[in-house]
């Protein structure tokens, strides 16, 4: 055989050894089973080991387990992301800022209810500099890039600066995030393998109060007291991965509202992120199972394993009906990102053993399936 045989027969081995390993997704299997969800608000630590693995599983009120990300400096699966959305009657808003390592993006999404969702976002090459918290409550992120200058940054635990702009066309978000000294959070230790190498950690804060505006089109949206939330994240991602996160705010019957269900990928969990924010408490639900509708514009109907409350964790019957969606995909061979984001209102109700909440609120929903 000529060495030009042998080069395409090793070529065509590599190329097909390499399909197997990373583009043939693995089979996706949603978790039927009740979990203890634990909680985990009195333990002292850390969230990692000192080699680098998730030190429980479980969930927590606040962050009061120390994150040290120095260990993962160099770990190129670290995977580091902070998103800011307020979904008020007429106007939806997210910014974020993503550093996968190898690659950042940021992005604005925008829907005005009637018209189409616009996402505007850039794709930062890692030499560019930025800057990440290191604490969800603490410190500075900052990214000015070709087309954005994206700003968050802590004043104290309990208020933060949300600044964001487009230098293209105007689009000009200045706000101030605002919450009470009590208000609980979602704080989550999800481990993603056997041992916990992947894993994510993340502060889901429900519950701020929003003051600020939008400039965008010409036109000036004014928030005042605008319930708002904040997604921070942390991880050590394995290469392919999937989630549906579903997220909603509102105002129903005087109960300031959030609502918070996620289907995760993973393994040994001990809880789930799910849960509902009333006021300044925390309710946490059952595992949700969520059945996909066969048109992303149908109604998505979440409902809990339990289908009465337990004493650790409540019932829950969600269905989220959705307006628009904006989809993204991208694909290069390897690296995969396919993004369908729903806007929507969300209607239900959560049952603990001793009351019930209805819920009405507005909000958003992200269909994500990734290989990076
Ligand atoms: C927590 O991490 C610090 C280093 O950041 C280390 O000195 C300490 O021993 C760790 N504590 C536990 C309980 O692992
Ligand atoms: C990141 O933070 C460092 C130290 O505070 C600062 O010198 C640098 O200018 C920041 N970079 C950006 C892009 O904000
Ligand atoms: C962002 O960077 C540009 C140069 O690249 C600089 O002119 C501008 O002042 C910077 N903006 C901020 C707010 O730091
Ligand atoms: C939403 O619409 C109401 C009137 O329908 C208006 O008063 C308010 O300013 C609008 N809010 C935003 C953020 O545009
Ligand atoms: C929630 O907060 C609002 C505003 O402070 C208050 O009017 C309402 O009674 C509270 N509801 C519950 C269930 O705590
Ligand atoms: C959830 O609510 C819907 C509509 O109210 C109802 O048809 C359905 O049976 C409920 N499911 C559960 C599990 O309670």
């Amino acid at each position: 055989m000529g060495k030009f045989w042998v080069f395409v027969l090793v070529a065509g081995i590599f190329i097909a050894v390499i399909n197997k390993l990373c583009i043939e997704d693995p089979v996706y299997e949603s978790c039927t089973e009740n979990l203890p969800q634990l909680n985990l608000d009195m333990k002292v630590g850390n969230v990692t080991t000192e080699d680098g693995k998730l030190a429980y599983s479980g969930y927590l009120t606040s962050p009061t387990l120390k994150w040290d990300p120095s260990i993962f400096e160099h770990n190129w699966r670290f995977k580091q992301w902070e998103f800011y959305g307020i979904y008020a009657d007429n106007i939806t808003l997210a910014v974020a800022t993503v550093d996968l390592g190898y690659v950042k993006n940021v992005f604005i999404t925008i829907y005005e209810k009637g018209k189409d969702p616009v996402t505007i976002e850039e794709i930062v090459p890692f030499w560019v500099p930025s800057n990440m918290t290191q604490d969800s409550l603490k410190g500075t992120t900052r990214f000015n890039t070709t087309n954005f200058f994206m700003f968050f940054h802590n004043n104290g635990k309990d208020m933060k600066t949300v600044v964001a702009n487009y230098k293209k066309t105007e689009i000009d978000i200045n706000l101030i995030f605002v919450k009470g000294k009590h208000q609980e959070g979602m704080v989550y230790l999800g481990p993603m393998n056997d041992d916990g190498s992947k894993f994510f950690y993340s502060h889901k804060q429900y519950n701020y109060l929003v003051d600020g505006y939008l400039t965008y089109n010409g036109k000036n949206h004014l928030f005042s007291k605008q319930l708002g939330v904040m997604d921070w994240g942390r991880g050590i991602w394995p290469y392919h991965s999937r989630w549906i996160w579903a997220s909603g705010l509102g105002v129903h019957k005087g109960v300031y509202l959030g609502l918070n269900i996620g289907e995760l990928p993973g393994k040994n969990h001990y809880a789930t992120d799910d849960c509902l924010f009333a006021n300044e408490t925390v309710i946490k639900i059952g595992v949700v199972n969520t059945q996909h509708p066969k048109n992303l514009l149908d109604p998505w109907v979440f409902t809990t394993v339990n289908d009465r409350p337990h004493p650790n964790y409540a019932f829950m019957n969600m269905t989220f009906y959705p307006e628009k969606v904006f989809e993204k995909s991208f694909s290069v061979w390897v690296i995969k990102s396919d993004l369908k984001q729903l806007f929507g209102t969300y209607k239900g109700i959560v049952r603990t053993t001793e009351y019930e909440v209805e819920v009405v609120v507005r909000g958003f929903m992200e269909v994500h399936h990734a290989r990076w």
